[in-house]
């Protein structure tokens, strides 16, 4: 069989000669990563996975019990609308860029190669956990996360073999090169070479990380390059799915420690073999504060750069905004001066990754409410919330100071002293990990944990969504 006819795909891949030469190459290093850092274990089992096999409606949501090592990885774009421009910046009404724009060139790629360099980081990550699962629906759902970051991988390598040449070739081969957590070769944010190695870790990751990765989509997908609009376009309708995996997940986590609490005489959810409260908020100020850093810094001249070139949007700007020049609004944020918190007035377009990062927190707090409801519905008294901005940050104005979890600013010594209250400690983690059984009977699920409110597809929580 061709090599065009085993990728489905909406590129013309038949036509192009050169890409199929590119990905002829790419393709084999690339299932001999999958069958090395995949996930471990399983690759022989049928699973019942969703396949993007065409982007309409029809196409691009096919379920059927499928071999992860046989997933169709495709290369898929929303389709182009006619007579498309630029929708932002100094270009702003230009018809959109079919090409590269010469003098961001190394920018974009940088872009495109960090954005690609998460989606295989996560599966790397994620490898272990099969073995551990909680049930077959939530064993499924980590391999559909799984073949999916696999595709976005693929997404990404398209634009590197399509639009950038040589190096685009050599950074798509390094993309499966490094290896997450590697010392000498790790991946290029720091959020995706932490451990993820039990599922509350799964679930804080898709919950708040893959979140980040929605945003960056979704203000890519706003692009005035048109391919890569289109490319993150598409690659924003799966990702939904992972952050209901993670939303829901943790959901599900907070509901049965409620139960537990309940339960037990000392309202102690540990006793009954769940998770603490306690540990779910050390686990959410982690994974939160990592994720912050992702965006970049508040003050950014890149962040400008981009936004005048047309390249990086805000976060739904055509349907949020009026202004799309925004070349004369400025943005009030807090910043450190002389070792105190301060308020610094920039150029708004310089501050971008702080307003995005703003819209990520809001979306954080809606899911924040939802959880804290499970534990008023139950008659607990205790919340879960999200700690500061800055708190725990690596990344921008606050890297480098410290700061408890209501933002207050403190000192080295304080925040060592204290941060076992507000990070997981080793024992933290090794409790949680003591909890990590397999359930895989149809229909069992762990005890830390409580059930879904409704299967995958209308199948019930029973069905066997993977074949062991
Ligand atoms: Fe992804
Ligand atoms: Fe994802």
């Amino acid at each position: 069989m061709e090599l065009y006819e085993r990728i489905p795909n909406n590129v013309n891949l038949s036509q192009d000669k050169r890409l199929q030469r590119a990905l002829e190459k790419w393709l084999p290093n690339y299932l001999e990563w999958w069958r090395e850092m995949g996930p471990e274990g399983f690759q022989d089992k049928d699973v019942y996975l969703r396949t993007a096999v065409g982007v309409d409606a029809e196409g691009w949501a096919n379920f059927d019990y499928v071999k992860m090592p046989d997933y169709r990885w495709g290369i898929f774009l929303k389709p182009a609308e006619a007579d498309a421009r630029v929708g932002f910046g100094d270009n702003y009404g230009m018809p959109v860029y079919q090409e590269v724009p010469g003098e961001f060139r190394n920018a974009l790629r940088r872009i495109i190669v960090t954005q690609g360099d998460t989606e295989p980081a996560s599966v790397e990550q994620q490898r272990q956990l099969g073995k551990t699962c909680p049930s077959l629906y939530d064993l499924r759902n980590l391999f559909q996360v799984n073949v999916e970051e696999g595709r976005h991988l693929w997404a990404m390598v398209y634009l590197l073999h399509g639009y950038f040449g040589r190096d685009g070739r050599d950074e798509a081969d390094a993309l499966l090169e490094r290896r997450s957590g590697n010392p000498d070769r790790p991946r290029i944010l720091e959020a995706f070479n932490q451990p993820c190695d039990d599922w509350l870790n799964f679930f804080c990751f898709t919950m708040f990380t893959d979140r980040d990765g929605k945003y960056q989509l979704a203000a890519l997908a706003e692009s005035g390059f048109e391919p890569l609009a289109r490319t993150c376009q598409f690659m924003l309708t799966e990702e939904a799915h992972h952050l209901f995996v993670g939303e829901t997940g943790v959901g599900r986590v907070v509901k049965r420690t409620a139960e537990l609490m309940k339960q037990s005489k000392d309202g102690d959810a540990r006793e009954l073999g769940g998770i603490s409260l306690d540990i779910i908020q050390k686990y959410i100020n982690f994974w939160f504060s990592y994720s912050l850093d992702l965006f970049g810094g508040e003050i950014s001249s890149n962040s400008a750069d981009f936004f005048a070139a047309g390249l990086k949007g805000r976060f739904k700007e055509q349907d949020q905004y009026e202004d799309h020049i925004a070349a004369e609004g400025s943005f009030t944020l807090t910043v450190v001066e002389d070792g105190k918190l301060a308020q610094r007035e920039v150029p708004l377009r310089n501050a971008l990754n702080e307003v995005l990062r703003g819209e990520y927190v809001k979306d954080c707090e809606r899911a924040m409410t939802r959880w804290n409801k499970y534990l008023t519905d139950a008659g607990v008294d205790a919340q879960l919330y999200l700690p500061s901005t800055r708190f725990h940050r690596h990344v921008g104005e606050f890297a480098g100071h410290y700061f408890d979890v209501q933002g207050n600013m403190i000192t080295k010594e304080e925040f060592e002293s204290r941060q076992s209250e507000w990070l997981p400690t080793i024992e933290d983690r090794e409790y949680v990990r003591s909890l990590m059984h397999a359930a895989t009977e149809p229909g069992k699920i762990a005890n830390w944990i409580a059930p879904p409110s409704a299967g995958i597809k209308g199948k019930p929580f029973e069905f066997e969504y993977v074949r062991l």
